[in-house]
């Protein structure tokens, strides 16, 4: 569950060097690793001046071109930790919002983080818990999730969310705000980060894209040769991450209908939930679909293109 945090409106400040030396100081290898830096995060909202000066050495670096500390279009990171990273979000109102991605998305994290408010009246959020072992997270899946409250991210208030089973879903707050959040540097892996139809109650979408990575998977499935089946077995057993997994089963399947169901069976074998219910639905409908039983075995993928 979201756990909120609130402070007197007099308390001490402290340079984001302080705040700095304090996260570094701390170990960070769970979500409750977050909850002592709390306090802290509340400290350096109270520091009116540290945000100006951010975005000002930031200015200066468009003059090099070298503005490596920026991923989403509006969050900043500052500092990449020892076991945190250090991330400054401006929410744009509903009247500058460029990025309408940004806001009215129900979705949970595959990390850990505390966030408070800095600036501005802070967006208001509906919060979300659900129990997320039990959701494999492919596209469609029902996923039993309870509303539990709707809050503000105020000035100086700090809420802290678990990976997984935190969900929630912001609006565009009534003028342009600022949080400062503090992550655990290591993304949990075996949750699956997903987007919700609030109505349905369902999976519709992935917030972190893999893309890339589908999309090179999927290359080397209609296009590669018997060398890449030994890298792919090594993704699709071994990588971290289970969605490139499943990927790399997907791939394995396409590229190798002639073993399509001993693949499979393997890829059932994987630890993680979204793997395997992704690897059986992926499993099926290439049977139903090619009709792989009445077609005569071969080592070719079955969409690869002739000359
Ligand atoms: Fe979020």
């Amino acid at each position: 569950m979201v756990r909120t945090f609130e402070y007197d409106s007099d308390d001490k400040a402290i340079s984001l060097d302080d705040f700095y030396e304090i996260c570094e100081s701390t170990p960070i290898k769970s979500g409750e690793d977050l909850e002592p830096l709390c306090p802290y995060l509340h400290r350096l909202s109270n520091n009116r001046a540290f945000l100006a000066e951010y975005l000002c050495d930031y200015l200066k670096s468009f003059a090099t071109l070298e503005a490596p500390h920026s991923l989403l279009p509006t969050t900043f990171i500052p500092r990449f930790g020892k076991d945190y990273v250090f991330r400054i979000v401006v929410w744009p109102d509903n009247f500058n919002t460029i990025e309408k991605g940004q806001y009215n998305y129900l979705h949970n994290h595959d990390i850990n983080f505390i966030t408070c408010g800095y600036a501005g009246p802070g967006y208001k959020t509906d919060i979300y818990e659900f129990d997320f072992e039990s959701c494999s997270g492919v596209l469609g899946e029902k996923a039993d999730f309870r509303f539990v409250e709707s809050t503000f991210l105020t000035q100086g208030k700090v809420m802290q969310f678990t990976a997984g089973t935190d969900i929630h879903l912001q609006y565009p707050p009534e003028a342009t705000s600022v949080s400062i959040n503090v992550v655990q540097r290591e993304r949990q892996m075996a949750v699956a980060e997903c987007s919700f139809d609030s109505k349905t109650y369902r999976v519709n979408g992935h917030a972190v894209s893999i893309f890339a990575k589908d999309m090179m998977l999927h290359a080397i499935a209609n296009f590669g040769d018997e060398n890449c089946r030994d890298v792919l077995m090594q993704i699709a057993t071994r990588h971290p991450f289970m969605r490139v997994r499943a990927a790399a089963w997907h791939a394995l399947m396409q590229s190798h209908p002639e073993d399509i169901d001993q693949l499979a069976e393997q890829g059932a074998k994987d630890p993680h939930l979204y793997v395997r219910t992704s690897v059986k639905q992926f499993h099926e409908g290439m049977t139903q679909y090619f009709g792989l039983s009445v077609l005569p075995g071969h080592g070719q993928a079955m969409n690869r293109v002739t000359p």
